[in-house]
């Protein structure tokens, strides 16, 4: 993909920087997230087709705000946007167990947010009648995830969004598709010892289970999500694509 303007939220993220890496050479980045990584800041300093907005996608008036002021500042016209922004069930504690601030939180950042980063850019996409949306979503949307309530509804609430807001934004050639992965390799170093436990037996559980034997690199996604933004892409809209291995 090339010459576009890509909106890559996480961006601080495993598949945020997965997703800098590789589109970082030919097209202008906006990258949103609530922290500049390290590894983000040495990007932003040698490559001036990259700009970052730090905000909390949940703070509508901020991330409205930021995001119209850094377009009339670069004259940019978003036309690509790759949502990876999302909280965990770190807590890894039962529904009844869980503190209800934690549990709306997720709901807050994973579902709520989501729903206005697309209410901010959706009306940029739509002056040029085109764009190309991936939202992440999770297999937990249809298999459920033990002490991960909140976190798996809120990514089958995605699902469904992506569903109804395709029907609403089709006739000006902007499509929204859903990835849903399994697990997903990525570093571990700063999440909690409980946590990281609990990932650890999830992990090796579902490995067992998924068919291709091994959990998923990036570069399995890749391809995919390639399509699914590129102007080929003319007839696939409002679906959840589950990349899993071939575990259902
Ligand atoms: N990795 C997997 O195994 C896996 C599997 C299935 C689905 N997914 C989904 O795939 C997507 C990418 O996963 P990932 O592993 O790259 O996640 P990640 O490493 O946790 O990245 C998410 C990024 O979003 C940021 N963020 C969280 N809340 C925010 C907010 N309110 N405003 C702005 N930024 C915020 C996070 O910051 P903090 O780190 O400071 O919270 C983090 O930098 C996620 O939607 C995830 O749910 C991942």
């Amino acid at each position: 993909m090339k010459n576009r303007t890509i909106v890559i939220t996480g961006a601080s993220g495993n598949m945020g920087l997965y997703f800098i890496s590789k589109y970082i050479s030919q097209n202008n980045l906006i990258l949103i997230d609530f922290k500049k990584s390290d590894k983000v800041k040495k990007i932003i300093k040698e490559v001036n087709t990259v700009k970052f907005i730090k905000v909390d996608i949940t703070d509508f008036q901020d991330l409205n705000q930021k995001i119209s002021d850094l377009l009339i500042e670069t004259n940019w016209k978003p036309d690509t946007l790759i949502h990876t922004a999302a909280i965990r069930s770190s807590d890894s504690k039962s529904l009844i167990d869980t503190d209800p601030e934690f549990w709306q939180k997720i709901i807050q950042v994973n579902l709520i947010g989501t729903y206005h980063l697309l209410k901010i850019i959706i009306p940029y996409f739509k002056k040029h009648k085109f764009g190309r949306i991936i939202l992440f979503g999770s297999n937990v949307s249809r298999i459920g995830l033990k002490n991960g309530t909140a976190y798996s509804a809120s990514k089958a609430a995605i699902a469904n969004l992506t569903r109804s807001l395709a029907q609403e934004i089709s006739d000006e050639n902007i499509l929204i598709n859903t990835i849903s992965p399994g697990p997903i390799k990525m570093r571990n170093d700063e999440f909690s010892k409980e946590y990281n436990n609990f990932r650890e037996k999830y992990f090796e559980n579902e490995r067992k289970q998924i068919p291709l034997k091994r959990i998923a690199e990036p570069d399995d996604l890749f391809s995919l999500c390639e399509f699914l933004l590129s102007e080929k892409n003319t007839y696939l809209t409002g679906e959840e694509i589950f990349v899993t291995g071939g575990k259902l």
